[in-house]
């Protein structure tokens, strides 16, 4: 599976491209509000840190403004991922980004049917959002295994990309089901290193180490 990480903060970005786990970028308007930063300098800056696929979102909401808007942002770097919201206008922007050969992250996904569309626009990938669904009180992973299904009963070569990711649970069961991508916040990818045993562990072996009075 690879991760993305799901942030704006280029400081970020930068720390954990350095552990060479990192294979790709995803913002939002939100992420980029939060930032506190322009738009199109952030990110330039995150294609500058990274070769991997960036998503950068439109926020025009008819298929020319999307197609407007991508098109500018599609001009920053070559690894930008023109991100669509999943209305029938965003499926249409797909449709002719995928046509003229632009990647695109189809996104606010929350249906096996609006996945199923999404495909068949010719979405790169799809952005089935785990932790909004579970805020409900619905199993936001049941999606990733529906859409899991239906793309492999068709051959799609979409790519799931599971965002709204919340835990090192969510991440795990991406993975038990074959997401092909989980969007990670920053502090959710570290903590997958965590284990408490690890720590104890750690901790004998060099309590043990520093009483044998060796050095290597
Ligand atoms: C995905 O591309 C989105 O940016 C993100 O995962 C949304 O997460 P949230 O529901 O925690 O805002």
């Amino acid at each position: 599976m690879k991760f993305f990480v799901d942030t704006a903060e280029v400081s970020d970005i930068r720390e954990l491209a350095e552990t060479g786990l990192i294979d790709g970028v995803t913002t939002n308007p939100s992420l980029i509000k939060k930032s506190g930063r322009d738009f199109i300098e952030v990110i330039t800056e995150i294609c500058s840190v990274t070769d991997g696929p960036v998503s950068a979102e439109v926020v025009a909401t008819d298929a020319e403004g999307m197609l407007d808007e991508g098109r500018k942002l599609a001009a920053v770097a070559d690894n930008i991922v023109i991100k669509l919201p999943l209305t029938w206008d965003g499926l249409k922007a797909c449709r002719k980004f995928s046509d003229e050969g632009i990647a695109t992250n189809v996104t606010l996904c929350f249906s096996a049917n609006q996945a199923l569309l999404a495909a068949k626009a010719g979405a790169t990938y799809i952005s089935p959002f785990i932790g909004r669904l579970d805020d409900l009180g619905t199993d936001g992973m049941e999606l990733i295994e529906k859409i899991r299904v239906v793309y492999d009963n068709y051959g799609f070569e979409t790519e799931i990309l599971a965002a709204s990711i919340r835990s090192a649970a969510h991440v795990e069961q991406c993975a038990l089901i074959g997401a092909d991508v989980a969007t990670v916040p920053p502090a959710v990818l570290k903590s997958l290193a965590k284990h408490m045993l690890t720590d104890k562990g750690l901790e004998a072996f060099l309590k043990d180490w520093a009483a044998t009075g060796q050095s290597i």
